[in-house]
């Protein structure tokens, strides 16, 4: 494909000047490729910063107003909610996820009476923010049962499209659960509820800062191996995207980020279907932290973002969107 050659060739001409090179851009960034994940907290009129997550807050609902109304200027499309469940909600079985005034429902129905269709939200559907062992689902003698976990989150997805959740996320990697869902929310009138599926996700060690913010970090008892995939593997993704697509999903997510470009790329080639890509928790930190001791520049966010495109992604979650989407 190289159509002449050096000196008559020169790559470097199209890089000289900042004009040319904004011409001749391959991939670019704006606020609208982005999704912003926010943490809740109980109580009220708190903004409680993370330790482990530096600039990232967990907001009480009454909160909720001021972030969203500044994540809808910065044209950011969509939220992701998140919650720290106080110990005393939590139990063997997620109990908490199924009541209507969690913190997560309420968040829902908060946002969608002020701010209607201005703003997507997208929630979570696995145990993990509410089980006192930290699993995604159900544990028996160490292993997370499949089936059983997905007749709960079955419950968890309806509950969540009631209180007007727009994008259904399961991040809990069950077998078969996207399927079910679709079925019971088609069966509900939830047709136009959507279904971005967490298929892609690794068990990865760059989750840590999240789990220390919605406080699974201490309780959490082994890994996730058993559900979540092995970071060795490629193949197998292509495997569990086709499941799911076959099973209704609208969008698939790849998780972690910037370590699983090359996943990004080959769903992407493979599956003419969004593809969202979650820079997490870890990633952020990291990034964060480099640009706090002066180590990199902020230039960095705005790189690591683009990465993500060049790769195929169509929209990326991150802890970065709303500082970011200022600058784009
Ligand atoms: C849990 C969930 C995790 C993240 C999103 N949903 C953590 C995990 O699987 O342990 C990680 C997000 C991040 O690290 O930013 N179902």
């Amino acid at each position: 494909m190289i159509t002449g050659k050096y000196p008559s060739l020169r790559l470097r001409r199209s890089r000289k000047y900042d004009w040319s090179r904004k011409l001749v851009q391959e991939n670019n960034l704006s606020s609208s490729d982005l999704i912003y994940p926010i943490f809740l907290i109980e109580g009220k009129n708190k903004r409680q910063p993370i330790k482990s997550m530096p600039g990232i807050y967990r907001y009480t609902i009454d909160k909720l107003g001021v972030i969203i109304s500044k994540v809808i200027r910065h044209r950011i499309p969509m939220v992701a909610l998140f919650p720290l469940t106080p110990n005393n909600k939590k139990d063997k079985y997620g109990n908490e996820s199924l009541n209507e005034n969690n913190l997560v429902c309420k968040a829902i129905r908060y946002i969608k009476k002020k701010f209607k269709n201005k703003i997507g939200i997208m929630c979570d559907v696995a145990l993990d923010p509410y089980t006192t062992h930290g699993h995604d689902g159900l544990l028996k003698n160490n292993y997370v049962l499949n089936d059983k976990t997905v007749e709960i989150l079955m419950k968890q997805s309806l509950l969540q499209a009631q209180m007007g959740c727009d994008v259904i996320a399961p991040s809990d990697m069950m077998d078969g659960r996207v399927g079910k869902i679709r079925k019971l929310l088609d069966k509900n009138y939830y047709h136009d509820v959507q279904i971005l599926s967490y298929a892609v996700k690794y068990a990865s060690h760059f989750y840590g800062p999240f789990r220390d913010a919605v406080g699974s970090k201490k309780s959490l008892k082994g890994d996730k191996k058993n559900y979540q995939m092995d970071f060795s593997n490629k193949d197998e993704s292509l495997r569990e995207v086709a499941l799911d697509i076959k099973e209704g999903a609208d969008m698939i997510m790849v998780k972690p980020g910037m370590p699983y470009l090359d996943i990004i790329q080959k769903v992407k080639e493979n599956f003419k279907i969004p593809v969202i890509a979650y820079q997490v928790s870890g990633e952020y930190s990291l990034i964060k932290n480099g640009i706090k001791n002066k180590l990199i520049s902020e230039d960095a966010i705005i790189e690591s973002l683009i990465s993500f495109k060049r790769a195929g992604a169509t929209a990326i979650v991150s802890y970065f969107a709303l500082d970011i989407s200022n600058k784009l």
